[in-house]
């Protein structure tokens, strides 16, 4: 399926529109490329209708910012859940403060926030259900056993569209940072928003605020669309990733501002010996037209790369202040691979390092990970980006026995008010096109071709 771009200027031939036109071609991909793909995410242009809408308010909810909705979420789910069979329903959050500690989604379920709507997480920590650590990760992120159960929860589901007007699904993340930090937290904190095994998802229209950790995982999911989303936290609040699609496929991410405390998108499959027992890969991922800020990296892939990344197509981002623009992690003992990996037209602008590829990356589960599961780096393009005020231009550092493969880097220019600290590698092959400042010699030195090296 091939979407025709836009033609505002179907029947005039002023100036104005011939420039619209060059600008629009010139965004456009090569036709090779471009095959297949389209202009927006395919299912968020035809949303799935309900058959009945209902609002929270009646099922003894209050959105006063003190009653607790907890039960009103939880009933209503229950009868959107006896009209699977009709269709599901629409949930309608009215505009207020909607206080409620965690609840789970059904399947057919729309959750619709009106503008001025907003969900709001209980700082009530000891309410807060556990869940099972995920079968890829073994134990949880960041402590041994289980973990808290996402603040909006889905497991198993299929047709779930999270939508709205703008409202926001605040996670009053502060009370869980400060126990993070002092260490008092018995178990890992909790998503946002967390769908486990589900498909045919759609998330729009929506602001995420403060999680307490990571703001959206779908994990082990299929037919994901995210789009048109907001995601806010402070620099300083630890851990809480953007968007982490987790051995998840068909994946599309776009039209989305995203600034948070750590990685803005982060694609992952499972860690270690559980992701590679597991292995379930990450792969047809599209993500696009992303604008944001944070101190890690903008797009990242890894570090628990476990069950392998493949198929992913990422392109015009646009990141400011950041930690790394593009960083791609992982470590001996992951095992898995990441291959076939383009990501093009990125402007960076303020970065530490404009891109790092990097073998020793993160911590592990336990002591049981094999150090000699080495994970395969093949096959990354990374291609028109253009960078001001970048320190070091960045770093592509492999593993000994596992030297990382057709990198390439094709119109990569990179510039800072002092000279740009230049690019340091080792244990990589690849190509180098246009690269400013010059490249390592890793990458202009090939003997095996560069033939995957173009633009
Ligand atoms: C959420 O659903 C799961 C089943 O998937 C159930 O075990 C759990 O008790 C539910 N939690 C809440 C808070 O409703
Ligand atoms: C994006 O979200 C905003 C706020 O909800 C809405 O006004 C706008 O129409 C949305 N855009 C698209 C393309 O859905
Ligand atoms: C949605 O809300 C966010 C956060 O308040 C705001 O930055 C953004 O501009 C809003 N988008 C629209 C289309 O109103
Ligand atoms: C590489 O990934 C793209 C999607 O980004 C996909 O269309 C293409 O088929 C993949 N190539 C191979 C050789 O698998």
């Amino acid at each position: 399926m091939m979407a025709s771009p836009p033609t505002p200027c179907a029947a005039r031939a002023s100036l104005l529109c011939l420039h619209l036109a060059v600008a629009m071609l010139a965004m456009l991909s090569p036709p090779a490329a471009a095959q297949g793909e389209q202009e927006t995410c395919r299912a968020a242009a035809a949303p799935p209708r309900r058959g009945a809408w209902m609002s929270v308010a009646s099922f003894g909810g209050a959105g006063d910012g003190r009653t607790l909705n907890t039960a009103a979420f939880a009933r209503a789910v229950a009868r959107i859940e006896r009209r699977a069979a009709r269709g599901g329903a629409l949930l309608y959050v009215p505009p207020g403060v909607w206080l409620t500690g965690p609840f789970n989604l059904t399947s057919h379920m729309t959750l619709f926030l009106a503008r001025g709507a907003v969900i709001r997480a209980t700082q009530d920590t000891s309410s807060w259900p556990l869940v099972d650590p995920l079968p890829s990760y073994g134990r949880g992120r960041e402590l041994p056993g289980g973990r808290y159960m996402s603040l909006i929860h889905g497991d198993g589901l299929q047709d779930v569209f999270i939508t709205g007007e703008n409202g926001t699904i605040d996670g009053q993340g502060s009370v869980w940072w400060d126990m993070w930090k002092k260490r008092t937290l018995p178990f890992t904190r909790p998503h946002l928003l967390e769908l486990i095994s589900s498909t045919d998802v759609i998330i729009s229209n929506v602001v995420f605020q403060d999680s307490p950790f990571w703001n959206i995982h779908p994990v082990y999911c299929s037919n994901v669309v995210i789009t048109n989303v907001t995601i806010l936290a402070p620099h300083d609040s630890p851990n809480t990733d953007g968007i982490d699609p987790d051995s998840s496929s068909n994946v599309c991410i776009e039209d989305s501002y995203i600034s948070t405390g750590d990685d803005l998108i982060s694609i992952k499959s499972g860690w270690d010996e559980y992701g590679i027992a597991f292995g379930r890969p990450s792969s047809g991922i599209t993500v696009r037209r992303i604008t944001g800020s944070g101190p890690f990296a903008g797009f990242a892939v890894g570090s628990e790369t476990s069950g392998g990344v493949e198929n992913v197509h990422v392109e015009h981002l646009n990141f400011f202040s950041m930690g790394v623009g593009i960083h791609i992690k992982t470590n001996s003992g992951r095992g898995g691979f990441i291959r076939n990996i383009t990501v093009s037209d990125v402007t960076l602008n303020g970065a530490r390092y404009g891109l790092r590829i990097a073998g020793d990356v993160g911590g592990h589960p336990d002591a049981s990970y094999n150090p000699s599961m080495l994970p395969v780096v093949d096959g990354v393009t990374i291609k028109n980006v253009w960078g001001q005020d970048i320190r070091q231009a960045g770093l592509i550092r492999g593993i000994r026995s596992s030297v990382f493969s057709r990198i390439c880097l094709s119109n990569v220019k990179l510039y800072g008010s002092a000279s740009v600290g230049p690019w340091k590698c080792r244990d990589t092959s690849g190509g180098a096109l246009d690269v400013q400042p010059l490249p390592c010699q890793e990458l202009t030195a090939s003997t095996s071709g560069t033939s995957f090296c173009t633009n």
